[in-house]
C-alpha cells in the first residue's frame, strides 16, 4: 500500500515536471511575446551603449519584435549583470556586457551572482580596442611629454573612468601601475559622460574605447597618446602603440559578449543567437563598426561556446594581475 502510494507520488512529480518542461518548450516556441530588452551596465552616449544601439535595429527585425536599450548603470556593471541573472528564463531581458563581466570576480570579493553559472551565454559580439587620450589644452602632445607632464604635476593629474569594473579603470590601473605613479581617478557611470568632461577639460585623461573616441580624435578635439594595441591600428597607422612607447607588452581590448539567465530554454538562446548574427551581417552594422575600429567577433566565437571559452580564460588572465595591483573594491 505504502509502495503505491511513493509510485503514486513519483508519478505525479514526473507528470509536473514533463507539464512544466513542455510549457517551457511551447513558450520558447513563440518567443520573443513582447519587446525585448538589451540591458547595457553602462551610461547612455557610451561606447557600449553605442554598439547595443546598432545592434538592436537588425535584430528587431530578425526578432520581429522590438529591441529597445535600457541602461542599468553603477558598481562597473554588476548591478546590471545581477538584474539579468535574476530576470525570469524566457530571454526578453539580455544583458550586453564588456570585459568587465570576467574582471569582476577579482575586483569584488562577495558578487551575487555566480558570473559562470547564473547565465546562459549567447555569444562573443565585437572587440574594440582603446586610445589613451587627454584634454585639449593639456599641454602634452605626445607620449613622451605626457610622461614628464605627469612627473612634474603628480599630485594634480586627474585620470577618468566608468568605474570599478569598468574597461576605462582597467586600462588606467594598467596604465600608473606600469608607470609607478598613482593618479587621480574620477569615476563616471560611463564613458559617455566622462569624454564630455575631458572635451570640456574638467579632466586630464581617459582610456577608452574607439568607439568613443574616434570622432574626436579625427576631429582634433583631444590629444592623443597612443593605442592599447599591440600592433598599430588600420583607422589610425601613425599613431604608435603605447607598448611600443615603452609600456611593454602594454595590451588592453574590449571584448564584447551576450548573456541571459540560466535556465533559459535552448529554442530561445538559439533565437537570441541568430539574431546577433544576422545583426552582425547587416551591412549598415558593419561599416559602422568598421569606420569605428571596431572588430566583428570571428564566427566560431559568436557562440555559447565561445563566450563561456573567452570569461572562463580572461577571469584566469587578469584574476593575477588585480590582485597583483592590489585593486580592490570591497
Ligand atoms: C561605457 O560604455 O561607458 C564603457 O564601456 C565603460 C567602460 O569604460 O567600461
Amino acid at each position: 500500500m505504502k509502495l503505491t502510494s511513493n509510485l503514486q507520488g513519483l508519478l505525479a512529480a514526473s507528470f509536473s515536471v514533463l507539464i512544466l518542461a513542455f510549457s517551457n518548450l511551447v513558450h520558447a516556441e513563440d518567443y520573443p511575446t513582447k519587446p525585448v530588452t538589451i540591458v547595457v551596465p553602462f551610461s547612455a552616449g557610451g561606447p557600449t551603449d553605442a554598439v547595443a544601439r546598432l545592434l538592436s535595429v537588425p535584430m528587431t527585425k530578425f526578432m520581429g519584435q522590438t529591441v529597445i536599450v535600457e541602461n542599468t548603470v553603477g558598481a562597473g556593471g554588476t548591478i546590471a549583470a545581477n538584474r539579468v541573472a535574476k530576470s525570469p528564463k524566457d530571454g526578453h531581458l539580455v544583458l550586453f556586457h564588456h570585459i568587465g563581466i570576467s574582471t569582476a570576480p577579482a575586483l569584488y570579493s562577495k558578487l551575487p551572482y555566480d558570473t559562470l553559472n547564473d547565465f546562459e551565454y549567447i555569444g562573443q559580439v565585437v572587440n574594440a580596442p582603446m586610445t589613451l587620450i587627454g584634454r585639449p589644452n593639456l599641454p602634452a602632445n605626445n607620449f613622451k611629454e605626457l610622461l614628464v607632464y605627469i612627473q612634474k604635476n603628480k599630485d594634480k593629474v586627474t585620470l577618468a573612468n566608468a568605474g570599478p569594473g569598468a574597461v576605462s579603470q582597467l586600462c588606467g590601473m594598467l596604465f600608473t601601475s606600469q608607470l609607478g605613479i598613482p593618479l587621480t581617478q574620477i569615476p563616471y557611470k560611463g564613458t559617455g559622460p566622462a569624454i564630455t568632461d575631458v572635451l570640456g577639460g574638467q579632466v586630464d585623461l581617459l582610456c577608452d574605447q574607439t568607439t568613443n573616441t574616434l570622432q574626436h580624435i579625427r576631429a582634433n578635439k583631444v590629444k592623443l597618446y597612443g593605442t592599447t594595441t599591440l600592433k598599430r591600428l588600420s583607422s589610425l597607422p601613425d599613431v604608435p602603440t603605447l607598448s611600443e612607447q615603452g609600456l611593454k607588452g602594454f595590451q588592453v581590448v574590449a571584448w564584447h559578449g551576450m548573456y541571459v539567465s540560466k535556465g533559459t530554454p535552448a529554442p530561445i538562446t538559439e533565437k537570441i543567437n541568430a539574431a546577433l548574427k544576422f545583426a552582425l551581417a547587416d551591412a549598415d552594422v558593419k561599416a559602422r563598426l568598421a569606420e569605428l575600429n571596431v572588430e566583428i567577433a570571428p564566427p566560431e566565437d559568436v557562440t555559447p561556446a565561445g563566450l563561456k571559452r573567452q570569461v572562463e580564460s580572461e577571469i584566469k588572465k587578469w584574476g593575477p594581475i588585480i590582485k597583483a595591483a592590489g585593486a580592490f573594491i570591497d
